[in-house]
């Protein structure tokens, strides 16, 4: 008798059961455009939960790093300083409002922005600092918003993949001028589509409320503020809809269980793989202090390319949906088409090496256990 194939290990895979469908079809029997009831809700619910400072719900991560920028009148003739180890919409978000993305180099430890490496890069046309909490944990945040103040530097955080993480016991996108998460089916917690905008100044916050709804004052209209709404300032569509904050409201009441879920399997996975990953010379991601994780990636760091493509490839044989990322965005191709022409030896060698391991809140013991095994059975090569 032949033994059927183990079913493939999804990489990721979001939590969606009953609760989830229950609220989506409440919601589709109220209020489904954005900004309404369940929006709010949500928005306050958050809020509480960030410590009281301002959320606005947007259509993505993407568009909250827009409405970010857009908010602090980012534009044309002025620079913001960016990793090239991160997903493309950290830099997009500074092309789309007309300014230009300048690419540092990461850190070793946080794989996160390097201060040292970004002070030289700051010049005259600089207006921003743009870290990005890679895998839920904040580069060296201290230097950041210090070199920021001396150079009077504002600062958006990209905590697309941040949500409930901290440093120094503060939550990761309430650190700078303006912090941005993201929903998206691939993070701890999802709506699909959608991210959020959080703004401490209640002034910048009005700006970017405006600039979310069109560049009106709608928002300021239905608290009944002004008697009518019209176009106030240059915006887009950035709302999300209350059919996505009812499934994130949904989400948000299994945050507690998914960050169990998540924790026990990085925590066996650390077990699993330290002696193995000790004898090769792969690391595993450090445990630093001053932050506290959110589990949001487990990633194995290869001694070499070589071996971390042989894995690559050896883990999808056996059915493990293991990826890799990021191709580093200084040398794609678009950033050749707008003249980048810059060394990041870090970011090459770490965005050569890494790994990146299923983890979702659907993995069962027994799956992390056979990627264990399959990670062992393929070495890291000789
Ligand atoms: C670091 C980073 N920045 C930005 C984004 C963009 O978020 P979204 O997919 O919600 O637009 C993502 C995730 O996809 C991300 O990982």
């Amino acid at each position: 008798m032949t033994v059927p194939p183990a079913d493939p290990i999804a990489f990721s895979r979001p939590w969606f059961d009953e609760k989830e469908a229950a609220a989506v079809g409440e919601a589709l029997r109220g209020h489904v455009s954005g900004d309404g009831p369940i929006g709010r809700r949500v928005e306050a619910r958050l809020a509480a939960q960030f410590g009281g400072t301002r959320v606005l719900l947007t259509t993505s991560g993407t568009h909250a790093l827009e409405l970010a920028l857009l908010a602090l009148g980012v534009g044309p003739g002025q620079e913001v300083i960016c990793p090239s180890f991160t997903f493309v919409s950290s830099a997009n978000a500074v092309l789309r409002v007309g300014a230009r993305p300048v690419f540092a180099d990461i850190e070793d430890r946080t794989l996160g922005l390097d201060p040292a490496d970004v002070e030289p890069r700051v010049t005259p046309r600089t207006v921003a600092l743009l870290p990005v909490h890679y895998a839920g944990v904040a580069p060296d945040m201290g230097a950041l918003l210090d070199l920021a103040r001396r150079r009077g530097l504002r600062v958006v955080e990209d905590a697309a993949q941040g949500l409930a993480a901290t440093w120094r016991g503060r939550a990761l996108g309430t650190l700078g001028d303006a912090g941005c998460l993201s929903f998206h089916e691939t993070k701890n917690i999802t709506c699909g589509e959608g991210g959020a905008l959080l703004v401490g100044d209640p002034e910048l916050a009005r700006r970017a409320e405006i600039a979310r709804e069109k560049g009106t004052n709608r928002a300021a209209f239905f608290r009944g503020e002004v008697d009518k709404y019209t176009w106030v300032a240059e915006g887009s569509s950035y709302v999300l809809s209350d059919v996505l904050a009812a499934l994130l409201d949904a989400q948000l009441d299994k945050l507690a269980e998914i960050q169990r879920r998540r924790a026990a399997t990085v925590a066996r996975y650390r077990e699993g793989l330290a002696s193995w990953a000790a004898e090769r010379g792969v690391r595993l991601p450090s445990e630093l202090p001053e932050r506290g994780p959110n589990h949001h990636v487990f990633f194995l760091l290869y001694p070499d390319a070589r071996r971390r493509d042989a894995a690559l490839r050896s883990l999808r044989a056996q059915g493990v949906m293991a990826t890799f990322h990021y191709v580093p965005l200084h040398s794609a191709p678009h950033a050749r088409r707008i003249g980048v022409d810059v060394e990041l030896p870090v970011t090459d060698r770490v965005a050569a090496t890494l790994l990146r391991l299923p983890l979702h809140p659907l993995l069962s013991a027994g799956e992390v256990d056979r990627v264990i095994a399959a990670v062992c059975e393929t070495g890291s090569g000789g």
